[in-house]
């Protein structure tokens, strides 16, 4: 039941929640949970986790004796820390008033303790503070969460801060971990022994908060649950793939962040490639997470690093509309000057093996462009000696099927089909199979990825979590082509802010005759 006393009807994955909770490790009846958020003056934690723990509270899916510690430097009371968490907090829910009161029993079960990531006296101080609150619990035994809200350079730090000093001795201990995982291969393999040197694989959690939304949790079960869509799913049948990230809004205030990492890392390599992976690889053993995983990895081994000359990179500039300026990327304070950082990046992928052999995958990511939309698009090849053809002209490529999984936003899955125009004679139109996730699942907020992936952590399911060998894989793709781009200094391709992108994008896809959809 849920601590406001409304029963959970929610299910994840192959657990019940209720099922959850009598694991070894989470026996909720002798166990508290303690989630520390490292990091917890920040952006993120403001923006995403607070709001997350609180659904998952309002939901009656955190267990019956939690409490949040927040960490950081700057200085906060218990009451401050309170009001600045309420100050992040919604009200999902329709249920105005019985939101307000979980809020308040929420808050009460939030406090906080100032300290520096690199300093053994403040994870000590936690420890303290988290074993009084656990004591009060009245449970005997205690699992602690850490979700590393912090910028790179104070990761290992603080993951040794919690593990060294902060490790529970009666039950476990997880560490999440944010991106960026480093800039390339051999930083990445720094981060991954800096990492091991405090925590086992298994503490680790590596989030990539692409995996915890609603339509790339049901791609495998689109493919793998349904006979009409995995024996279409191979060159025989299709022709390019598509994963289209897309945003219509700047850095704004985040340049500092991104300007040392680019659209590439920032985006391409974790989010998309993640997607490509769920989408293309075989189907896994198991739902079990490991089989998941390996799939993933076998897949991302099958592919060819991505090439200078398959890759396009732009950079979006000031444009007037509508009598409003609206600024380049250069001119974000927090950006330096003459920077030749990309906002946007295209770039093919082919991966070698029987399955996929010569099909593109392209990739296409940037912001401030004229949309905010993410989607996987899948163009089938034309019908074969088609009775039709005549009937589309000499644009085939206007009869060709096509599949589109949009993640964000009003998630969707459609399948553009030919049919013909009721009445008399025979004209053909092309129109949808058209499944829509707000009405036809009433889902008009579906949970947040964040919601999805701490839930996971406190039930120890790893499979939305990254693999050490899938990250190194994923890295392996792109770190060539990030060098050379960087060493040769590559200028980018302006586009103005709200526009479609460079143009180059449509001669890579061109290239490989697709057509961005
Ligand atoms: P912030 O820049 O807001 O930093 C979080 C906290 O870390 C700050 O409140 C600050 O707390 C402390 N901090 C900031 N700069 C430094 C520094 N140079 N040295 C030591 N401590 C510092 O980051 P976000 O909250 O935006 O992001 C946290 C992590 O999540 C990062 O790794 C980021 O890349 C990742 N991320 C963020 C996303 C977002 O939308 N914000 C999206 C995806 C990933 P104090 O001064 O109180 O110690
Ligand atoms: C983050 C990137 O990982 O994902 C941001 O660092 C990007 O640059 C964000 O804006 C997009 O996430 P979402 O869930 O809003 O699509």
């Amino acid at each position: 039941p849920a601590q406001d006393g409304t029963a959970s009807a929610y299910t994840y994955g192959n657990l019940d929640v209720e099922q959850a909770y009598d694991l070894e490790h989470n026996d909720w009846n002798t166990t508290s949970l303690s989630v520390v958020v490292v990091g917890a003056s920040g952006d993120l934690a403001k923006k995403k986790i607070f709001p997350a723990l609180f659904a998952l509270y309002y939901e009656g899916l955190l267990p019956p004796d939690f409490s949040i510690f927040g960490f950081a430097r700057s200085k906060m009371t218990d009451a401050e820390f309170r009001d600045m968490i309420a100050g992040s907090l919604t009200c999902r829910v329709s249920a105005k008033d019985k939101c307000i009161e979980a809020t308040e029993k929420f808050l009460k079960r939030c406090f906080y303790s100032p300290g520096q990531y690199d300093d053994a006296k403040s994870f000590s101080e936690l420890n303290q503070r988290m074993g009084e609150v656990e004591r009060g619990s009245g449970k005997p035994r205690s699992n602690r969460m850490f979700f590393l809200s912090i910028p790179p350079n104070v990761f290992i730090a603080a993951a040794g801060g919690a593990a060294d000093y902060c490790s529970t001795k009666t039950g476990w201990t997880r560490v999440i971990v944010e991106k960026p995982f480093g800039r390339d291969s051999a930083s990445s393999a720094a981060l991954g022994r800096g990492l091991a040197a405090h925590l086992k694989e298994e503490q680790i959690y590596r989030i990539d908060h692409y995996l915890g939304k609603e339509l790339i949790e049901n791609l495998t079960v689109l493919r793998f649950s349904n006979l009409v869509f995995e024996p279409l799913w191979s060159r025989q049948y299709i022709r390019n793939v598509q994963v289209i990230f897309s945003e219509n809004f700047g850095t704004e205030g985040r340049g500092g962040y991104f300007d040392q990492y680019g659209i590439m890392r920032d985006v391409i390599q974790n989010h998309l490639v993640q997607i490509l992976a769920l989408f293309a690889m075989e189907q896994p053993v198991s739902l079990n997470a490991e089989d998941i995983r390996n799939e993933k990895v076998k897949v991302l081994r099958c592919m060819r690093p991505v090439k200078l000359e398959d890759t396009v990179l732009g950079q979006y500039r000031s444009r007037v509309h509508g009598g409003r300026t609206l600024p380049g990327y250069l001119d974000d304070k927090t950006v330096p000057e003459g920077s030749l950082t990309p906002t946007f990046a295209a770039c093919a992928m082919f991966i070698n093996n029987a399955r996929w052999d010569g099909v593109p995958f392209l990739l296409k990511a940037g912001k401030a462009l004229h949309t905010r939309r993410a989607e996987i698009r899948v163009q089938f090849r034309h019908v074969p000696g088609s009775l039709y053809k005549h009937k589309f002209g000499p644009d085939l490529d206007n009869s060709t099927n096509e599949l589109v999984i949009r993640i964000q936003p009003k998630e969707s899955i459609y399948l553009k089909i030919n049919n013909k125009v009721p009445g008399l004679g025979l004209r053909l139109d092309t129109t949808k199979l058209d499944l829509q996730y707000g009405n036809a699942y009433n889902a008009k907020e579906l949970p947040d990825a964040y919601e999805r992936l701490l839930l996971d952590v406190v039930n120890g399911d790893k499979r939305l979590f990254i693999r050490n060998d899938e990250l190194e894989a994923a890295w392996d793709l792109f770190t060539p082509v990030l060098h050379e781009s960087e060493s040769r200094r590559v200028t980018p391709e302006l586009y103005p802010y709200g526009s479609r992108g460079p143009v180059g994008a449509h001669y890579l896809a061109a290239k490989y005759g697709v057509r961005w959809g």
